[in-house]
């Protein structure tokens, strides 16, 4: 989604702001642009990426100041007007947005009332002309900026720029923002990755801060504070380059990263002399987990699949109620928030606006909420204050793949804690964790010897619409290789329950519908099997999905086989012939694996 990086210093600012947009190519977007002061502003802007992008810049400005973006379109289409930066009317302003301006359209009557006229689409340009007329009636930078935002509903990250003054101005309001601080320059970024080659001394902006930035001073001020404490703190996790090495793609990189990414989540967070998960930055003491009355997990997309398998595994291991709700519905549904339930905000990149929207909802009802994350330092896990990482390294790829299988790994984890104080022995949590750490082992296995992957690619390339089945804990495991396939290869999907297909899904089959069918050899083995063949009856071609040596595998035209394992952990198996069979899909339609279109990495945007 759209990202922002600035500099003021002492270097040539243009290859520093395209190098930090360029670490940030990997969230997704379909524009950028940079503006830098040369001493005038000039401003290039490009549809398409960054190397588009530099292929306009004829020349490299001298000038030490400068923004840059880049657009995921939300308001008006994907052209270079709406592309960022926009400039004010009198070029006095230039700024950089990522968010969403909610009352655009009132402020832009009130500016064409005023004759100012906008020349792009976008909710952005208005804040431009507001900052503009702020500075024109004798305001300095800061103030303008403030005032501004005053008038705003909505959410955004913002960096402006000057043609009459040296600083920069940034606000932030639901979108995040970080400066970056270093020996006679500063730096602004909208994801702490891209700051690393430059410094590791950064300020996270609060709700609400602006900050003044020269290159040797940052001022935080807000609109009830003239001044603000800045406190820096020191980035922990260097992501580094991360390199494709004999990989063509990043999803297939990180599809193999698996069994080392599962590793490093568990370590050392297990005590197997009791048969618990030891999750310690969760601070969660026996006697609350003993009185919670239910679990609530949130999460978007492959994260909301991952609370689906975490809230099963809580019943199953504590027999208290758990609910897995998608974030986006949950504000929105005026949600019973009891301040005794356990809330866990489930999000690989930490910076989802669907699912902040559902923690500040969870605060505002006087209850807490616990991140399961996996970037350090993001948002969501700044925001909870306590929780989990899940430690997967870094993803790269939009669609996600380790972040999947960790997150599982870490709410089984949690699963066991909870459980073994409230319902499981001793001896039944033992057996789970040390299932648990053989699952890497078991993956390794797997990917060495995957099956009949590419004779299903073959029956799925060209499919119409392709129908995905599970039972139980299989069920989130068949919603997700749905989402992988649909999101990467773009032939439509659906994902349903197995036993619901008799209720309105079958009736899609045809002679050579294909089906994916995720049959683990658990107690629901059986249930599946009862579809495989109510499927087959319509001529349905089933890919299925089964453990090795499982006399099931006779049922499918395609029978990929994985590991045998304990029952509640085969999503952390069953998933990865799904990942493989999206990826390979995908390549062999000619799609854009690691950038697929109209996707976003990180989605700041309710
Ligand atoms: C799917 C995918 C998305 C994300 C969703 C939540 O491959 O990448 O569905 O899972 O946007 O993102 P996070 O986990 O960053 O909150």
């Amino acid at each position: 989604m759209c990202s922002i990086f600035a500099y003021i210093g002492y270097r040539k600012a243009q290859p520093i702001l395209l190098d930090g947009i360029r670490r940030m190519e990997y969230r997704g977007y379909d524009s950028a642009g940079i503006a830098v002061k040369n001493p005038e502003i000039q401003v290039i802007k490009s549809v398409g990426n960054v190397s588009q992008l530099q292929e306009k810049i004829t020349q490299i400005f001298d000038g030490q100041t400068g923004i840059a973006h880049t657009r995921w379109a939300t308001h008006g289409g994907v052209t270079d007007e709406n592309a960022h930066p926009h400039f004010s009317f009198d070029r006095k302003v230039v700024l950089v947005h990522n968010g969403i301006i909610e009352n655009y359209k009132a402020l832009a009557r009130q500016l064409q009332s005023l004759n100012i006229e906008l020349k792009s689409q976008t909710d952005t340009e208005i804040i431009a002309h507001l900052i503009a007329l702020e500075l024109k009636s004798g305001k300095n930078p800061t103030a303008s900026v403030l005032n501004t935002v005053k008038k705003l509903r909505g959410t955004w990250g913002i960096c402006v720029m000057f043609a009459d003054h040296q600083e920069l101005v940034c606000a932030r309001f639901g979108s995040p923002l970080l400066v970056g601080k270093n020996e006679n320059e500063m730096f602004v970024s909208s994801d702490p990755h891209a700051l690393h080659p430059y410094t590791d001394r950064v300020i996270f902006l609060e709700e609400g801060h602006i900050a003044t930035l020269t290159q040797n001073n940052v001022e935080l001020s807000s609109p009830t504070k003239n001044s603000v404490k800045a406190e820096i703190v020191t980035l922990e996790q260097d992501w580094g380059e991360a390199e494709l090495g004999e990989f063509e793609h990043f999803m297939l990189k990180e599809i193999y990263e698996q069994p080392d990414a599962l590793r490093h989540c568990v370590s050392g967070r297990m005590s197997l002399n009791q048969g618990i998960g030891r999750l310690g930055g969760m601070r969660l003491e026996p006697a609350v987990l003993q009185q919670t009355p239910h679990v609530r997990l949130l999460g978007c997309g492959t994260a909301f699949h991952a609370a689906e398998i975490g809230a099963a595994l809580v019943e199953r291991l504590a027999r208290i109620p758990a609910v897995a709700t998608i974030s986006s519905e949950f504000k929105t549904n005026d949600p019973v928030i009891n301040p005794k339930a356990i809330h866990l905000a489930i999000s690989q990149s930490g910076e989802t606006a669907d699912t902040i929207a559902a923690i500040q909802e969870i605060h505002l009802k006087g209850a807490k909420a616990y991140g399961v994350v996996n970037v350090v330092g993001s948002t969501i896990s700044r925001l909870c204050g306590q929780g989990v990482y899940i430690h997967s390294g870094p993803e790269q790829a939009v669609a996600s793949t380790k972040a999947f299988t960790n997150m599982i790994a870490a709410l089984t984890l949690f699963a066991t804690q909870i459980g073994r104080s409230r319902h499981i022995s001793k001896d039944q949590g033992v057996d789970i964790l040390k299932e648990l750490q053989q699952i890497p082992h078991k993956m390794e296995g797997y990917l060495e010897s995957q099956g009949d992957i590419m004779k299903a690619v073959e029956l799925l390339k060209d499919a119409k619409c392709v129908l995905f089945l599970g039972r139980g804990i299989s069920a989130p495991v068949a919603k997700e290789g749905a989402l992988k396939l649909m999101e990467v290869a773009y032939i439509p999907c659906l994902a349903y329950p197995a036993g619901e297909i008799k209720h309105g899904p079958i009736a899609l089959l045809e002679e050579g519908s294909p089906v994916v069918v995720v049959a683990p050899n658990d107690s629901l083995q059986v249930k599946a099997l009862s579809a495989i063949h109510e499927c087959r009856a319509r001529g349905a071609k089933i890919i299925l999905i089964h453990e090795e040596g499982d006399s099931i595998s006779s049922e499918g035209d395609i029978s990929i086989a994985i590991p045998k394992c304990h029952e509640l952990l085969s999503p952390l198996l069953t998933v990865i012939p799904l990942q493989l069979i999206a990826y390979h899909t995908a390549v062999a339609r000619g799609c854009n694996v690691d950038r697929p279109r109209n996707l976003a990495k990180s989605v700041t945007v309710e």
